[in-house]
């Protein structure tokens, strides 16, 4: 899984101050990554004295996290079926998130983010646009005020090379993602392959996520666009919660 910038404390208190946000009762969406890991521990603690939840996790590794620490799982497609009670509160991590203006000052939430470092967007995608609420956790290496990480996009297996065609023809630039630990490609949960795909600053993230999702092959993108309802930044000292 790819890791960006900030500490592990730092991960900590975010994860742990968005899982604050749990109340008795809810259906949880389980981001993947590890400042969502933070959070599904701290939600397990909470199990563990008497919380109530369910958790609907977003990719095998939260899943295996969540059962890790005593959250019981439940799937989408149980929580979001015709009588379902839905998903009350999704708690995910990013590799960047617009948070502040032009000056460096936060003035409002775009809720735009860039996701999937650890290749999990497209279920994270569905689960968080499922919840009422989305809480993002990231350390401060992940906050900016204009986009300008790589694009994860997941892609069919046979169309990898007429994608990464495509995405040139749409301005950016495609590499297959490699497993660190093997020779060969990242292979997502979904059996697909990812390109991180290089546009250098991102000045209209819808129009680009519409151009991606356009693409035949592409599963789904790594852009979450005004998806975000708060973020919580840890930092050394603390929490900035900013909804
Ligand atoms: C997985 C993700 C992660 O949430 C994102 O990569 C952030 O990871 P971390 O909290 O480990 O830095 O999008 O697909």
């Amino acid at each position: 899984m790819k890791t960006t910038g900030g500490t592990d404390a730092q991960k900590r208190r975010a994860g742990e101050s968005a899982a604050e946000a749990v109340s008795d009762g809810d259906v949880v969406g389980l981001g993947t990554g590890s400042t969502a890991a933070h959070a599904i521990r701290a939600i397990g603690r909470a199990v563990d004295a008497g919380l109530d939840v369910r958790g609907v996790p977003t990719s095998f590794d939260a899943r295996a996290c969540a059962r890790d620490h005593g959250i019981p799982t439940v799937g989408l497609d149980t929580v979001c079926g015709p009588d379902g009670p839905g998903i009350d509160i999704a708690i995910d991590g990013a590799d960047q998130v617009v948070l502040t203006g032009e000056g460096g000052d936060v003035e409002e939430v775009s809720g735009t983010l860039i996701k999937g470092g650890g290749a999990a967007h497209a279920r994270e995608k569905v689960v968080d646009a499922a919840a009422d609420r989305l809480l993002v956790v990231v350390d401060p290496s992940k906050v900016t005020n204009v986009l300008t990480a790589d694009v994860p996009v997941e892609v069919l297996p046979e169309a990898h090379t007429t994608a990464a065609t495509a995405i040139r023809d749409a301005g950016g630039e495609p590499t297959l993602r490699r497993a660190e630990r093997k020779d060969g490609p990242v292979v997502t949960d979904n059996g697909n392959l990812v390109l991180d795909c290089s546009f250098d600053a991102i000045a209209d993230p819808g129009r680009l996520a519409g151009t991606l999702s356009a693409i035949p092959g592409v599963l789904d993108h790594g852009l979450f666009v005004d998806m975000a309802d708060e973020v919580h930044v840890g930092d050394d000292d603390g929490v900035a919660i900013h909804e």
